[in-house]
Order: C-alpha cells, then structure tokens, then sequence
C-alpha cells in the first residue's frame, strides 16, 4: 500500500535525450499511473506534466519552496559548465543555474541515466559545451542509476527502498546502488558458457550469431561494465541487448561514449 504521505518529486530535465522518461514510461512494477500517482507525488515533470511556460515554471518554484528539504530530485540530463552554462538553457536561464538553486534544496538527488550521472552523450569529446554530470558539475553527493537507457526497474527499487527503510540504497564508489549495479554483465549473462569454451560470434548474421555465441569478438563490454540488464532485463522482462544479439556497448559505464567506442569490432 502507498504510504499516507507520498514523497514529492522534482523531475529536472537538462542534456539529454528524454530517453530515461521514456524508459520510465514503460516501467510494469509498478505501471507507470500508479507510480507518479499513488508512490510518488510528481511536482515537476517537464514530459508529463500539463502546465507549460510560465505556470510549469511557477509550478517549480512553488514545489521547491513548499517542499524544501523535503523532495527527492531525480535529474535527467548533464550540466553544461563552460561560458557560465551557456551551452544549455531552459526558459532563459542555463542548466547550471537551474540545479545550483533546485539540487541543494532536495533531501536527496537521484541522476537518472548516464548523461546525469556521469555526462553521458553531452560529454562525449570534444565536448565543447563542457558537460558534466551533475555530482561533478555541483560538487555534490548523487545517486546514480547510469544506463543509456536505465532500467526502470532500479528507479523503482530504490524508491521502495527509501520508502520501506527511510534511507537510500548502499553505493559503490560510482554512486551506483550495489542491488542493481554489483555484478558485471559478463558474470551474469546466459552466453558466458559459450565465453568460456571459445565459442564466439565473428560476423553478424553468421551461424555462429544465430547459434547464439558470445560477441566478445564483435565488440560485447560485458566484462567491464556493471548493470543488472541480464536478470532485469527490458520491457516487462521481454529482453535486453546481448539477449537480442547485440553486444552490451557498456552503456552504463562513466565516459562509455568514448572509452568503450568503437561500439562494433569485426
Ligand atoms: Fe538519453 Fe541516454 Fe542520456 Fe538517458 S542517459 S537522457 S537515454 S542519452
Ligand atoms: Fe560476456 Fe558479452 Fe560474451 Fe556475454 S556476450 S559472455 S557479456 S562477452
Ligand atoms: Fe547498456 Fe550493456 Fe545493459 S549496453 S543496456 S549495460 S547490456
């Protein structure tokens, strides 16, 4: 049952490329309704909510004001921090200005997705904008739930578990909750035996990718990259990317967009 009181939310929106909204959209534990309605209290949302200009940004003012100390603010996006945040704005006033004033004030921040994490597609070099995810942009402790895009799943478990225990899951040294981010891909995927015996997929669309084999050789950073994909997997559990035939990009790794590319290996 949801608590009597539901904890208010600041959802912030800043680089990035709504695909962790999106992702959010389809969570099934809860489904997404009962979520914003009967678990949380949704104040600000920039996707989903029906106030827009002005009001939506009354409605953000009103919400930090009301709720101060109080909210969890769940940011979505990187900050750009060169030439006084001029890379990134909304109504008029840069990203950097926005969660200097919002981020302070919450009772916690959660950066969903890589972007707010840890920079994610924003930072990715040259970078001219100088994005950065939001811990390193404000100097402050975040939780991170990075993937590009996350998995709802992890939103939704360490929601329930601030809610359950009044206190937000154990970390590792990336911010990330050890429930969800403890293992490596490669020490949880269904292919590891094929890893094991040499058995891997050299060409896309060979026999050896049909015999579902292991993409190490064409790419896969299981082995460097921690998430639970494998066991949470997408889409009401339907699949996830190796699971599809498509190497694990290391999608929720720090700076995975340039120390993991080239994506592809042939
Ligand atoms: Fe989009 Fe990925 Fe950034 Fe989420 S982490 S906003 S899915 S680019
Ligand atoms: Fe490891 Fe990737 Fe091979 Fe799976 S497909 S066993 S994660 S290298
Ligand atoms: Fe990302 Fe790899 Fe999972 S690419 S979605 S961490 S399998």
């Amino acid at each position: 049952a949801a608590p009597a009181q539901r904890p208010p939310v600041v959802w912030l929106h800043f680089g990035e490329c709504t695909g962790c909204s999106e992702a959010l959209l389809r969570t099934q534990y809860p489904y997404i309704d009962e979520l914003v309605l009967e678990v949380l209290s949704v104040e600000y949302h920039e996707t989903i909510m029906a106030a827009a200009g002005h009001q939506a940004e009354e409605q953000l003012q009103h919400a930090v004001k009301k709720y101060d100390g109080k909210f969890i603010c769940i940011v979505e996006g990187s900050i750009a921090t060169k030439y006084n945040g001029g890379y990134g704005k909304v109504a008029g006033r840069s990203f950097l200005e926005i969660a200097k004033e919002v981020c302070p004030k919450a009772a916690a921040v959660i950066s969903i997705g890589t972007c707010a994490a840890y920079g994610g597609v924003p930072a990715a070099a040259p970078n001219p904008g100088g994005y950065k995810g939001v811990s390193d942009a404000l100097g402050i402790k975040t939780l991170n739930l990075p993937g590009c895009p996350p998995n709802p799943i992890n939103l939704v478990g360490t929601v329930v578990n601030y809610l359950l225990l009044g206190k937000l899951p154990d970390l590792d040294d990336s911010g990330r909750p050890l429930f969800a981010y403890g293992k490596t891909i490669h020490d949880q995927c269904p292919r590891r035996a094929h890893f094991e015996n040499e058995e891997f997929v050299e060409e896309f669309g060979s026999e050896e990718a049909a015999l579902g084999y292991c993409l190490y050789k064409v790419g896969c950073r299981g082995p460097e990259t921690y998430n639970n994909c494998p066991i949470a997997k997408f889409n009401d559990g339907t699949s996830w990317p190796v699971e599809a035939g498509h190497p694990c990009i290391g999608c929720s790794e720090p700076n995975f967009w340039d120390t993991m590319s080239p994506f592809y290996e042939e």
